[in-house]
């Protein structure tokens, strides 16, 4: 049990130990409040809970103690080494959610109005886009779609039209590993009070903190990399509004009633404890994947932010810390080198997902973004020979001998 009046000076440690309080029962971690209700003591208790003038639970759709845990450590680590305008320690609060769909569904919900736009890019996660122009779209929020890259293009569009509210980013995106500028669309938006909302589950805090930019709200898959062993769906929301948090936000997420659940949370807590090694390993190994890719003759292209050759090398490396465990791959021979490269793979694992400890390799094209049109998917770089590489933790020489024989 940490002493909270210890200055945590290190990602790893803050991963480690922030976010946990000690328990009643002095059980070492916190344990799974596997509980839909919580009692009071006398019925003015119970009132001044409902009508906050007593902190405490009441029921799990509205909050849990192990769902707290996992809310403020994420929370402590997308702020960690932050601080707010007036030079203290930047403040986040966090919503965990039943996945990340249902934690951009609350952002959305939460957010906008029959009547408003979000302008975002292209290669977004294609959940993200099929909300917007399916489910969102049939309220009224509709969506414009452009590249990012041309700030003067973005200015125009919120020039020409004021139902502009949100501007969401994922960066970087699934599966193109196309990036945009965090620092500069955030400071663009809000000259003309547009929010913006980023998905960092590619990245993690680690990694990248968008806060760091000035950005409203960011949002995680924490099935991926912050759980970080492919054992809970989940997903989080956070905020540096606290009082929009508290407020209008945390009433969409309790109606919504996306709530994670305390297994899952659980889960969660002890995969974070660990992202900070697994991380710099999925970078290392990484980086030696997309440079064996690169030089290899049946590669027509590697997608891998840490190469010189991406596109946007350099404002990653700007703005990111290293560059993540993700890459994607064109093969020469495309879809059907692509599916036979897949088949032959003997360690590597065959799945979409990503973010856990093995290797795993996927097709966009026929799985993950499959019902993206194929015109449009190709505008967005998603060819139909394109792989999708999330590159674990093993053995580096393992994962290159495997893709060694699988490409032979
Ligand atoms: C970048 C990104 N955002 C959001 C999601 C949705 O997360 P979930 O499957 O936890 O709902 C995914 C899922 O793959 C993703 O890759």
């Amino acid at each position: 049990m940490t002493d909270s009046s210890f200055p945590l000076s290190g990602f790893g440690s803050t991963a480690v130990h922030s976010g946990h309080e000690k328990d009643p029962r002095y059980a070492h971690l916190v344990p799974i409040y596997a509980s839909s209700t919580y009692v009071y003591d006398s019925a003015e208790q119970g009132m001044h809970r409902f009508n906050g003038t007593e902190p405490g639970y009441i029921y799990t759709r509205w909050g849990n103690p192990t769902f707290t845990e996992a809310e403020n450590k994420i929370a402590a680590l997308e702020t960690f080494g932050l601080k707010d305008a007036t030079g203290n320690q930047l403040q986040a609060a966090g919503l965990l959610h039943a996945s990340g769909m249902s934690a951009i569904s609350t952002l959305m919900i939460a957010l906008l109005q029959k009547g408003d736009k979000i302008l975002s890019h292209y290669s977004l996660y294609a959940g993200t886009e099929e909300l917007m122009s399916l489910t969102l779209n049939g309220l009224g929020i509709s969506h414009t779609l452009d590249d990012l890259s041309d700030l003067s293009r973005v200015e125009d569009h919120f020039k020409k039209d004021a139902s502009i509210k949100l501007l969401y980013l994922e960066t970087p995106a699934n599966p193109t590993m196309q990036c945009v500028d965090l620092e500069a669309l955030t400071t663009l938006a809000h000259q003309y009070k547009v929010l913006v909302a980023c998905d960092n589950t590619f990245a993690t805090p680690y990694l990248q903190q968008p806060f760091k930019y000035g950005v409203d709200y960011v949002v995680h898959s924490t099935t991926k990399f912050l759980n970080g062993h492919g054992t809970s769906i989940g997903g989080i929301l956070l905020g540096r509004d606290l009082e929009r948090m508290k407020g209008s936000v945390g009433k969409a997420h309790k109606l919504l009633g996306g709530n994670s659940n305390p297994f899952d949370a659980f889960l969660l807590i002890n995969g974070l404890k660990t992202l900070e090694l697994r991380m710099n390993r999925h970078c290392d190994n990484a980086e030696s994947v997309a440079l064996y890719l690169e030089n290899h003759p049946a590669v027509a292209k590697v997608n891998y932010t840490g190469l010189s050759s991406h596109k946007e090398h350099a404002l990653a490396s700007r703005q990111m810390k290293r560059h993540g465990g993700m890459l994607s791959f064109e093969l020469k021979g495309g879809m059907e080198a692509g599916v036979s490269c897949i088949n032959r793979l003997k360690m590597c694992t065959r799945t979409v997902s990503l973010g856990t400890c093995d290797t795993l390799l996927c097709h966009p094209a026929s799985m993950t973004h499959f019902a993206i049109p194929k015109e449009k998917r190709e505008q967005y770089g998603i060819s139909d020979g394109l792989i999708r590489m999330s590159v674990g933790i093993e053995n580096e020489a393992d994962i290159l001998s495997d893709l060694e024989q699988a490409l032979a």
